[in-house]
């Protein structure tokens, strides 16, 4: 499904309408209104059990970021709030709209960039976007200006007057961006904007969330990339296996994990059963408050530590032992050890162990139903 999908269909009075959200939003925006506000969303996709009663509330004018490893749910949920997929329970506010009740209402507020990106090949950027803009009955002459001025901000250059087909992902995702944001709709939802995209391209996107969030734009958007949600987020939920299981502005989530992480590793690539003895033989100096073993970097283990002082401890106790010491390396919290506190593992082993397990094809029949 496409984000010019969403707006198929819907009554010009009621278009017109939600294109001047942006402005009246800002005189009717009370605090404690969430834009979106979901509550006990619950959804399985037969057998498996993708959401297990989610509740959320995203704040107007903030950058709100969804962030788990894959199979997390973050497509489900992001599927529900855009009206494309129903709950098996639970509540779904957009701009006080009951979204489950009036869809197309609520659809009219936001746009949508999807995780897979499905551009009609033969037409060229800009014909796209005129047929997108038409769909939103936008007058031809405010459409060629917004073109223009989304595709410079978007850094499309020439780009726009070529053949969807001959565009890389990133170009793709430009456009997608583009299309999204021609009705210039109060509420962004994207879903892993920029998985797999080139650093530049990456860089355009973040530069265009930061200033639509300048300008009061609401941005909701999934990733799996700490990183992402780290630099771009005011606040954050991380949803693992269906639930949310913390939620916050960045730094708050860090503070209140508290004491210092220590890396380690013993040899550049560990065996995994030694890396394992060593973790059971630290874990009972005092001061280390967890161990965690860390597959995807080379078996290193990451300790929590109460204070600075218990690094000697550990480092006399490697002496003692006589085990190899690649690196030992101090930090402060970062999110994924806010991820690993809550679960136990590390988010890209969590990324890891589920990649080979899904059917994804078998899931995009499923979607297309
Ligand atoms: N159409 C589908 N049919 C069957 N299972 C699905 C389908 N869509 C998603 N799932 C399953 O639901 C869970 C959540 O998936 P998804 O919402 O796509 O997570 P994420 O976007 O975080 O990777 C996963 O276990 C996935 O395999
Ligand atoms: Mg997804």
């Amino acid at each position: 499904m496409r984000s010019w999908d969403l707006c198929w269909r819907q009554p010009a009075a009621a278009r017109c309408w939600a294109e001047q959200l942006p402005r009246l939003w800002t005189v009717f925006d009370l605090p404690g209104a969430g834009v979106i506000e979901l509550a006990g969303i619950t959804k399985h996709h037969g057998p498996v059990r993708a959401l297990g009663g989610v509740d959320l509330v995203v704040q107007p004018g903030s950058l709100y970021g969804l962030l788990g490893p894959n199979g997390a749910g973050k497509t489900t949920l992001l599927r529900i709030l855009c009206t494309l997929l129903a709950p098996d329970a639970g509540q779904v506010h957009i701009n006080g709209i009951d979204a489950l009740n009036d869809p197309r209402a609520a659809r009219g507020c936001l746009g949508y960039v999807a995780q897979e990106v499905a551009i009609d090949k033969i037409l060229s950027g800009r014909e796209l976007l005129t047929l997108q803009g038409d769909l939103h009955h936008l007058p031809r002459q405010r459409l060629e200006a917004r073109i223009g001025s989304l595709t410079e901000l978007l850094g499309m250059g020439d780009w726009l007057d070529r053949r969807c087909g001959s565009y890389s992902g990133g170009m793709r995702r430009r456009l997608d961006l583009a299309t999204a944001l021609l009705h210039h709709p109060p509420l962004l939802i994207l879903d892993e904007p920029t998985a797999g995209l080139d650093l530049d391209s990456r860089a355009i996107v973040w530069e265009v969330l930061r200033r639509l969030r300048g300008e009061g734009t609401t941005i909701l958007l999934s990733s799996h990339y700490l990183e992402e949600v780290d630099a771009l987020a005011d606040r954050l939920a991380i949803l693992d296996n269906g639930e949310v299981i913390a939620e916050g502005s960045p730094a708050a989530l860090k503070e209140r994990l508290g004491g210092d992480r220590l890396t380690l590793r013993l040899r550049e690539f560990s065996e995994a059963h030694e890396a394992e003895r060593a973790a059971s033989l630290l874990r009972d100096i005092s001061g280390v408050k967890q161990v965690v073993l860390n597959r995807a970097q080379g078996n290193s283990l990451n300790l929590v530590i109460s204070d600075a002082a218990v690094v000697s401890a550990v480092r006399e106790r490697l002496t003692d032992l006589s085990l190899p010491v690649f690196s030992l390396t101090q930090s402060r919290p970062s999110l994924d050890d806010v991820y690993l506190q809550a679960t136990g593992r590390t988010l890209t082993d969590a990324e890891l162990a589920v990649a080979s397990r899904r059917d994804l094809s078998a899931e995009r029949k499923a979607a297309m139903r």
